[in-house]
């Protein structure tokens, strides 16, 4: 019930669609945050969330369309979606590259996104490999306005760091974590010296153990179609994915005492302190 949940995810917006997937007539019933709800597009293209299987209209949810998605509330949101000025960037392209269902908390899918140090050994001859293994130091900080995390100046040797790529590249990321479930890198663009690629996840807790993941791109790139595109992205997030979902504890542990992390990462660290800081609750192992 929504009564009880966390009040940090209760009151804040969460994505359950990509935007023109949901036609008139075809309501969408999902699950946020243990919730049953139901989300359709009137003939008027007005959006509309409700409690699914409620016997009157008395938990209508806040709705809204932004970025391509369509987002949902169902608290009393105590801030605006995120800026993203790269979505209408003349030239990029927005590309929505599906939704994956995972069994594991969300929390593991942003922290897992923020890692690069697994590049080799998870995403070989892609996205990093041997002996190109080290993660430079790099800057890790709060936005002191918008309370978003950045991690900035990360470098990383890639032998393809895009479909557009032709050889290995030295990348620069910056990664930015927007909301506890959302977060989105910015990483050199192989055709394009002055711009980075924009790639990003919007994770929809089902439950404190099982999300779903909306993979998405505003990329510089000619070459290519959609397909290849998202085939590109779709091959990477499914090597992750059967490691997120062996990963245990479930529920991240955000008390610095009860894990030792096998690798140290600064992205890691720096990432469970800003929950900590916003007193996330929802997904996190509660205390023994
Ligand atoms: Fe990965």
């Amino acid at each position: 019930m929504s009564a009880q949940l966390d009040p940090v995810v209760l009151n804040d917006w969460f994505v359950v669609s990509a935007a023109h997937t949901l036609l008139p007539g075809e309501p969408l019933l999902t699950q946020l945050l243990g919730v049953a709800i139901a989300v359709w597009r009137e003939a008027d293209d007005s959006l509309h969330a409700a409690r699914h299987g409620a016997d009157e209209v008395c938990g209508k949810y806040k709705v809204c369309e932004r970025y391509g998605y369509i987002w949902v509330s169902l608290g009393k949101p105590v801030r605006d979606i995120y800026s993203l000025p790269e979505f209408t960037q003349p030239g990029r392209r927005f590309v929505d590259c599906g939704s994956f269902g995972v069994k594991a908390s969300g929390l593991r899918i942003i922290e897992n996104f923020l890692d690069m140090g697994h590049f080799p050994f998870v995403h070989t001859d892609i996205l990093g490999k041997e002996p190109h293994t080290e993660v430079k130091d790099y800057k890790v900080e709060t936005d002191a306005e918008t309370q978003e995390l950045w991690a900035t100046e990360c470098r990383f040797w890639q032998p393809r760091a895009a479909a557009s790529a032709t050889d290995g590249l030295d990348v620069e990321y910056t990664y930015r974590v927007m909301q506890p479930f959302t977060s989105a890198l910015y990483k050199t663009c192989p055709t394009r010296a002055d711009e980075r690629d924009v790639i990003g996840l919007y994770v929809q807790p089902v439950s404190e153990e099982e999300c779903k993941v909306a993979l998405w791109m505003l990329l510089f790139d000619d070459m290519h179609t959609d397909g290849e595109l998202i085939a590109f992205q779709q091959t990477i997030f499914g090597q992750d994915k059967p490691i997120l979902e062996s990963q245990l504890p479930k529920l991240i542990p955000l008390d610095p005492r009860s894990e030792i992390p096998t690798r140290a990462d600064a992205s890691s660290i720096a990432y469970r302190r800003w929950l900590r800081e916003i007193g996330l609750q929802y997904g996190v192992q509660k205390a023994a």
